[in-house]
């Protein structure tokens, strides 16, 4: 897949149903239909609505938050991609730092989740990202490049190229503190050089990487001007649609 500039707005637990498809019918209505490909990653209750919202413009693609790494199965409260894919979800967040977190997620966990998806057929934007104590021992590319070899490095390059990499540091994650443009293009140049070590220039210059962490419309266009930021996954930011529009149009 092509490198693309992607905004994803990360709902994370807010919205209540009809308040979700308010927001949803505002971004889409106000997304030009360009090259800039949004992305909307709702609560479970509002996929399927949100799907069927998104469907007046190509651009504008839908992502679940999470999945079970099984097909199906005695695993009470949790939804499988066949069921995502069966209402025409796009694409999944995966090893988001909340769902590491409180979650006890890891790398081994996530690279089955990242077949499970590839799988059926949808597209995982894979997180990773340092805590605080790691950037203050200088240690963050080490520690994101290890999450990364971990996760994604058994799969073919076929299959990594359909990957979108979101990298947050978590020390940025709303917290209102903004990792420096310059420190996001350090990151993003070191991933991108991980990806070409292991499959190649061609796959890595095709891999969209996205920046999180604050990104607001006040900073969105130093970040997504950085040579190797490709665009943002955005949390608070993306709950008010005026706000996630101007970042959408900060490219
Ligand atoms: P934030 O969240 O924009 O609220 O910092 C980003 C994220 O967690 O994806």
């Amino acid at each position: 897949m092509a490198r693309k500039n992607i905004a994803a707005g990360n709902w994370k637990m807010n919205k209540a149903y009809q308040e979700g498809l308010d927001l949803a019918t505002a971004v889409v209505d106000g997304t030009e239909t360009t090259d800039t490909i949004v992305i909307m990653s709702t609560p479970f209750i509002h996929l399927q609505s949100v799907v069927e919202i998104a469907k007046s413009k190509d651009n504008v693609k839908v992502a679940a938050q999470n999945c079970h790494q099984a097909q199906s199965g005695a695993y009470t409260g949790e939804i499988s991609v066949g069921m995502l894919n069966s209402i025409g979800v796009d694409c999944v967040v995966l090893g988001h730092s909340e769902r590491r977190e409180y979650f006890n997620e890891n790398n081994t966990l996530l690279a089955e989740k990242v077949k499970t998806v590839l799988g059926a057929g949808m597209q995982p934007i894979f997180c990773c990202g340092e805590a605080l104590p790691t950037r203050e021992a200088g240690e963050q590319v080490e520690y994101v490049s290890n999450q990364i070899k971990e996760s994604l490095f058994d799969l073919s390059a076929e299959d990594f190229s359909k990957i979108v990499i979101a990298y947050e540091p978590i020390w940025a994650i709303g917290t209102g503190v903004t990792a420096s443009p310059q420190q996001a293009q350090d990151m993003h140049a070191a991933i991108r050089n991980l990806i070409s070590d292991k499959y190649g220039s061609e796959v890595a210059n095709n891999t969209s990487i996205l920046y999180g962490g604050s990104v607001k419309p006040a900073n969105a266009k130093e970040i997504f001007s950085q040579k190797d930021v490709d665009g943002g996954l955005v949390g608070g930011a993306s709950l008010k649609a005026d706000d996630f529009l101007a970042i959408v149009h900060s490219f």
